[in-house]
């Protein structure tokens, strides 16, 4: 569980995307015109297709007694493209179109946080099998900078569109989830001028305010007091 009461890849790898895709929705709208896009590209994995979305298993609650680090990993993946699908058919209109990918297994460092042999074993995997950065990289930019694939709502497997899991392309799912979310994330929205009123601080915390150079985003981040 994080401080913030969330399990870990729940926000790590989708509670942390979606409010900050959805904080910066008025830059992304006011930015958009039909000839200049604005494009999210979301990143999820190829492990979305094992995934398995349950309300009731937001934060893996099925899944606790047993951890089975996988399945929270594949679980979130898939919400990653049930967002980017759910973002591209609420915004269709407003030019902002929306895509998910699976940029490589990415022959980074992350894995040097394991125990030594396995961060060996993965390491020399990796180097054998695994995409290089720069590669990987160009998976990311590639449903930016295509202009065949302006339409979103797709999901590219290493910049070649590819299946999807079934529950992403469930409309009344995606949009209750993204209505669950916005619940979930919504105190660290700031209503203007209402910072005091609006949140109600943890004790032994204090709030930052941030503001774009408009002025018209606001939020607030707790500190550690
Ligand atoms: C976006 O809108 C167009 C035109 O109204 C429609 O043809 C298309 O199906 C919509 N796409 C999505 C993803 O809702
Ligand atoms: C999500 O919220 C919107 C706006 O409040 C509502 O119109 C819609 O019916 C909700 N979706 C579901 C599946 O509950």
């Amino acid at each position: 569980m994080t401080d913030d009461g969330f399990e870990q890849h729940f926000q790590i790898n989708h509670l942390s995307h979606f409010l900050l895709t959805t904080l910066l929705l008025p830059t992304l709208k006011s930015s958009a015109f039909p000839e200049s896009l604005s494009k999210v590209i979301i990143t999820s994995s190829r492990a979305q297709i094992i995934g398995n979305f349950d309300f009731e298993n937001l934060n893996g609650e099925k899944i606790s007694k047993k951890p089975k680090p996988t399945m929270l990993y594949s679980n979130t993946k898939l919400m990653n493209v049930m967002f980017a699908n759910e973002l591209n058919r609420r915004y269709n209109k407003s030019n902002i179109k929306s895509t998910s990918m699976h940029p490589g297994l990415v022959h980074t460092k992350i894995f040097k946080a394991e125990r030594k042999f396995v961060a060996l074993g993965v390491s020399t995997v990796m180097k054998l099998f695994g995409t290089s950065v720069e590669e990987c990289a160009r998976n990311i930019l590639f449903p930016v900078l295509s202009p065949d694939i302006d339409e979103g709502g797709k999901y590219f497997d290493c910049g070649v569109e590819a299946k999807v899991n079934p529950q992403a392309l469930d409309q009344e799912l995606t949009n209750e989830f993204w209505n669950v979310s916005e619940k979930l994330v919504n105190k660290y929205y700031i209503n203007n001028d209402n910072v005091e009123n609006e949140v109600n601080l943890p004790e032994g915390t204090e709030h930052k305010v941030m503001k774009n150079k408009k002025g018209r985003m606001k939020w607030w981040k707790v500190l550690k007091g």
